[in-house]
């Protein structure tokens, strides 16, 4: 039940929410709480610890409670303010999108390390603008990967597809806030397949009929990759919030995989880089899905928990 509080002091405020979202076992329930009285009182988090006697208004109270509420039933912090940081930048979030996640910074780093030893293996300098690049996001959700390549790399140019015309609209919001739209092309499309083959052109041009031939320096996605048969494993705020099409691939989880190298294979320049976000027990079954002949300098990086989270390849 909404509690109603007597004292409406931040210092109150903070310590009831705090203790509803404990009571439930919320995760993380002292940052949830902050998080949602921050939203509520409009404030940044300085104000929060300087200001511990001011008193809201019964109003913002009420509202701050009604959220509480909401994540002790059960919806992500994030869907509740509408936001998540991620590589220091603040993301609009739906539920039409995955919230971005701490790992997929991982993917971002490795791709940048990636770039730049090709630059220096090439006997260029490994500071890069992004100029002569051209890389897409496959799968691009709140597009949080795409347009942080944006702006790591000014002068690149950036495609960014989903199969969600929900999630594109998301994407091209945050790339406007985070001031990259001019920089993103965003696609509505199955893979990579809105893009023409250059291995196929003919079959190809004839579905993609306003986008000239297009080869690329860098592909990176995080696909959905969490097994069907695991759904009921999944905690409550990602199982019945997050996008279905975001989480789910398949029984197995990896079936994306396959399809996606194979189209990446046939889109990436010789020399080109395939970076890849991996689910915690994908490695077994997509590291042979990369052929010899096709793919070389094959890395893994292993996130923080020590799980192979990041798949590179080089398009020989
Ligand atoms: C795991 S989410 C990743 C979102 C975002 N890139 C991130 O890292 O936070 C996977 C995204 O791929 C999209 N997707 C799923 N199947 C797809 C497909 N066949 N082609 C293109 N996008 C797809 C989903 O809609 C979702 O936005």
């Amino acid at each position: 039940m909404t509690s109603v509080a007597t004292d409406r002091s931040v210092r109150s405020l903070l310590k009831q929410g705090i203790g509803q979202l404990r009571e439930a076992n919320v995760p993380s329930f002292t940052l949830a709480a902050e998080l949602l009285l921050l939203h509520v009182a409009n404030r940044d988090r300085t104000w929060l610890y300087a200001h511990p006697e001011e008193i809201l208004s019964a109003e913002t109270a009420a509202q701050y409670f009604a959220l509480i509420q909401r994540r002790v039933n059960g919806e992500p912090t994030q869907h509740l303010t509408g936001k998540q940081e991620f590589w220091g930048l603040e993301f609009e979030v739906t539920p039409d999108v995955l919230i971005p996640r701490p790992e997929t910074e991982h993917l971002i780093e490795v791709a940048l390390d990636c770039l730049a030893l090709r630059e220096l293996r090439a006997g260029r300098s490994p500071r890069l603008t992004g100029d002569g690049i051209t890389l897409v996001d496959v799968g691009t959700g709140s597009g949080c990967i795409a347009i942080v390549l944006a702006k790591e790399l000014p002068d690149a140019t950036v495609y960014a597809t989903d199969i969600s015309a929900a999630a594109l609209d998301v994407a091209r919001r945050n790339a406007s806030r985070l001031g990259v739209s001019e920089c993103i092309q965003f696609l509505e499309s199955n893979l990579l397949e809105g893009f023409p083959s250059l291995v196929y052109p003919e079959r190809s041009l004839r579905r993609a009929t306003n986008h000239s031939p297009l080869s690329f320096d860098l592909i990176v996605c995080n696909p959905p990759y969490v097994a069907q048969r695991d759904a009921e494993s999944l905690p409550r705020e990602v199982r019945d919030h997050e996008p279905p099409a975001a989480l789910f691939a398949g029984e197995e989880g990896h079936e994306l995989y396959g399809a996606l190298i194979t189209q990446a294979a046939q889109h990436l320049k010789p020399g080109g880089l395939l970076v890849l976000e991996l689910g915690y027990n994908s490695l077994p079954a997509v590291l042979p899905l990369l052929d010899p002949s096709h793919w070389t300098e094959v890395g893994v990086t292993n996130d923080l928990a020590g799980l192979p989270r990041v798949l590179a390849a080089e398009r020989h």
